[in-house]
């Protein structure tokens, strides 16, 4: 029986014009807690993630550094791009860059068969081209200036002055795919999400599709075109490829060509909404003129806004990761943005909102919750976890934490990472009320057998509710749950966290009797104590 498929999942390739803020860190994120879920059902998972490093745009900020292209990307993505995983805990399986000798080999071939297949022309492209969006625009695309920029015609998205392109060009027979993909979309609505990308895409469909232009011949730094080297892909062509050379586009030997067998295609590529067309149109025209089949989702998340407006560098409002995480840590960073946005709308961030969940949900909540459960096997059974009997109050939430498990992972089928996070808050909430109600230290001053029995019940129902969120939450908070596990003595009774099922972690009952449990460190230290 041939191996089920591998699980394939990517985030969009950042431009290395500048270094990585929270907007990126946040797609990154999703994809990684994505890539753990699956992981932690059993799935074998690829995780690609990299940079795109050709261009206008690129080539415009070496040079105003005084560096060339080539020394520009590898000091940036040395020193910015590749250390900020390790920032946010993210686990990518592979980081391509376009300017990888891999990349660029694979994509001439790519571009040579589309060639020889007929698929390109020679034309000439006169028009306005947004150097920030790398993108040939439509004049009723463009906005009037403002301020300094008066008088002139400016991209919607970075309010900047458009160029003013006169070269000869590539094209693309991109219009000759108009009716092939509204019918791709209509016959699988699941193929964008959410449902309001979906329609942006296929009323843009029903629209007028031009062809596009696919070769700049006016600067150089980008990869050649084989057959015709005065010419380099252009920027878009380039990266979106990027998706298939890292797992071995093209190769007929092994093991690159099984590997791309049981990778592609892909099933979740995360974009933001800004770049959802060029993921929903352009690359499954490209696909589907090499023969290839197309990606399963895009998922178009929304932005991360700063007064209002989409945060970035070039507007000066760009958050690095670092700034947040060295006051909160990578888990609280990993757990509120997607608790806190829709994912799929646009949210603002903010110190105050940050802050008021890490205390609220995370050090009063969970964190509060395992230190008071921890520190009272403790005090009354010696740190060995005692037997649970069950009352209706058990029950309540033995069922209740069934709940929470297939919500969740109903949840992360459709990418709402929030409704799953609300749903183990609730947990979480519920077991901090039923510690409160049953009052286990109050029970104890009694000392009788039946008064401990029933602390003995309180404790071992709170620490398996315990086993239960560490579980569930270790795709989204690696590093705290790993704390939570060992400190509930889970590590040495039952393995490993991230080999724990999470699809089957509804289960109760599972943390055997006379685990031996130890108060550790707090999960979330308290924000004063952490920012001493
Ligand atoms: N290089 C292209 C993508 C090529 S993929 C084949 C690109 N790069 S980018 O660095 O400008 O943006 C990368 C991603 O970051 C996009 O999905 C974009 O939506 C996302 N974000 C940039 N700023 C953002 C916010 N303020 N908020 C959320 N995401 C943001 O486009």
């Amino acid at each position: 029986m041939p191996a089920a498929k591998t699980f394939y999942v990517t985030t969009p390739i950042y431009y290395v014009n500048d270094a990585p803020h929270i907007g990126h860190a946040y797609t990154t994120v999703a994809g990684d807690v994505l890539t753990r879920w699956h992981r932690m059902r059993g799935e074998s998972v690829w995780y690609l993630t990299g940079t795109d490093e050709h261009g206008q745009k690129v080539e415009a900020a070496a040079k105003a550094n005084g560096v060339s292209p080539q020394q520009w990307v590898d000091t940036l993505v040395a020193e910015k791009w590749l250390p900020v995983l390790d920032t946010i805990d993210v686990v990518n399986d592979d980081f391509i860059r376009t300017t990888d000798p891999r990349h660029m080999q694979r994509v001439q071939r790519f571009m040579s068969s589309l060639h020889e297949q007929g698929w390109f022309y020679l034309g000439g492209y006169e028009g306005p081209y947004c150097v920030g969006c790398e993108e040939f625009k439509l004049a009723d695309e463009l906005i009037p200036g403002e301020g300094e920029h008066i008088g002139k015609q400016c991209c919607a998205v970075h309010g900047r002055p458009v160029e003013t392109l006169n070269e000869s060009n590539w094209f693309f027979k991109l219009s000759q795919f108009r009716e092939r993909l509204i019918e791709h979309y209509e016959v699988n609505p699941d193929a964008i999400a959410p449902r309001s990308a979906y329609n942006e895409v296929l009323s843009f469909l029903r629209g007028d599709l031009k062809d596009l232009s696919i070769s700049r011949s006016t600067f150089d730094w980008g990869i050649p075109l084989p057959w015709d080297p005065d010419h380099v892909v252009y920027v878009w062509f380039d990266a979106l490829l990027n998706y298939a050379t890292a797992i071995g586009l093209g190769d007929d030997d092994e093991p690159s060509a099984s590997k791309f067998s049981g990778t592609w295609p892909a099933d979740v590529h995360l974009v933001g909404k800004d770049i959802l067309r060029f993921h929903a149109v352009i690359w499954p025209a490209m696909l589907m003129a090499a023969g290839l089949p197309l990606p399963k989702t895009v998922f178009a998340h929304g932005w991360l806004l700063v007064g209002g407006e989409k945060m970035s560098k070039s507007k000066l409002t760009g958050i690095a990761p670092s700034d947040i995480i060295d006051a909160f840590g990578s888990d609280a960073f990993r757990y509120y943005f997607l608790r806190a946005i829709a994912f799929g709308s646009d949210g603002s961030f903010s110190w105050e909102d940050m802050s008021a969940r890490y205390t609220n949900e995370l050090a009063n909540g969970l964190g509060n919750l395992a230190s008071r459960a921890t520190a009272m096997v403790d005090r009354y059974f010696g740190g060995a976890l005692p037997a649970a009997a069950t009352t209706d109050a058990e029950h309540v939430l033995r069922e209740h934490w069934g709940r929470v498990v297939t919500d969740a992972n109903e949840a992360i089928d459709r990418l709402e990472f929030a409704t799953a996070l609300n749903a183990t808050k609730e947990f979480v909430d519920a077991l901090n009320m039923y510690l409160t109600e049953q009052e286990p230290w109050k029970v104890a001053k009694a000392g009788t057998d039946e008064a401990m029995a029933r602390v003995a019940t309180v404790l071992a129902t709170v620490c398996e509710g315990l086993r239960g969120l560490a579980v569930v939450l270790h795709p989204v908070m690696p590093k705290a749950t790993a704390s939570l596990w060992e400190s509930i003595g889970a590590a040495a009774a039952l393995g490993d966290l991230a080999a724990q099922r999470i699809d089957l972690a509804g289960a109760w009952g599972v943390l055997p009797v006379g685990t031996r449990t130890t108060k550790g460190e707090p999960l979330f230290p308290r924000l004063e104590e952490h920012q001493q």
